[in-house]
């Protein structure tokens, strides 16, 4: 029996990298998935591809900084498969620019996507496990929500975010049977990384490579699964050991 048998899975980002690998994984363990991304034609690839493979998937068009998307997106999960009982709230964007150069409104754009997306993603799934019992939240931050780097300001302040998020939203909700935990990947080989910086990513990563989507997927579903029953408010970092220098 798979870890998730018969549980409804939301994935946000689930059309690309990391939301795409854990979106399949998922299913591979029984979940029935709804993916959630502003990129239609790549959402709808991954609801084939997970059809294609037996597996009931829907793919809902979701702008994570839209309230009123985010409602839909829950509205039409339950409205096809009754109940959510997971959330991966993943969708983010990065930014590369010196923080004297940062416009007031780039800085607004990532911290809109990373935060604030985060935050309206996070509300409408606990609306919904508190009138179904419960559920479980992986909420993505990212290694650089525990330290400092250079050209990444809104990201990492996003990401910072995110981490004491996730430990607040936890302790809220622990006597509910709600448990939130956050995944915090280091430099994973996924469209968001410019193939240009991947060489001195690589050099900067103890393991000497760059991590892949589906090593980041298996943390997630021990933090999806009742493998990790006993865990709420954590972050769990898995970067091939960046932060332990
Ligand atoms: N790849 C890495 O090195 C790395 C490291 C740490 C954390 N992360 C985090 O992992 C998450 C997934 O990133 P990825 O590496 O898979 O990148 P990716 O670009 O492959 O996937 C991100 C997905 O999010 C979607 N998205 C972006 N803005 C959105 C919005 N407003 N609403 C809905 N969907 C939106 C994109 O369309 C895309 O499908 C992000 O939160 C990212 O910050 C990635």
């Amino acid at each position: 029996m798979g870890k998730l048998e018969g549980k409804v899975a939301v994935v946000t980002g689930g059309a690309s990298g990391i939301g795409k690998a854990s979106a399949l994984l998922f299913a591979q363990e029984g979940a029935k998935i709804v993916i959630a991304d502003l990129n239609e034609e790549k959402g709808q690839e991954v609801m084939e591809e997970l059809n294609n493979s037996g597996t009931e998937a829907l793919f809902v068009k979701t702008n994570v900084t839209s309230e009123d998307d985010v409602q839909n997106l829950f509205k039409e999960a339950a409205g096809q498969f009754g109940q959510v009982d997971v959330v991966f709230n993943n969708a983010g964007i990065g930014v590369n620019k010196p923080s004297d150069e940062l416009t007031f409104e780039e800085w607004r754009r990532t911290v809109s996507v990373d935060l604030d997306g985060v935050f309206l993603v996070a509300r409408e799934a606990l609306r919904g496990f508190l009138k179904t019992g419960g559920g479980v939240m992986v909420n993505t931050a990212s290694m650089y929500g525990h330290v400092g780097v250079a050209q990444n300001a809104p990201y990492a302040a996003s990401k910072g975010g995110v981490v004491n998020l996730t430990r607040g939203l936890a302790v809220e909700y622990a006597d509910r049977n709600i448990r939130i935990n956050a995944i915090c990947p280091g430099f994973i080989d996924t469209p968001i990384i410019p193939e240009e910086m991947k060489d001195g990513l690589k050099a900067a990563t103890p393991v000497g490579r760059l991590g892949q989507a589906d090593e980041i997927a298996k943390a997630v579903l021990f933090l999806a699964s009742d493998d990790s029953s006993f865990m709420t408010g954590s972050s769990l970092i898995v970067d091939g050991g960046y932060t332990a220098q």
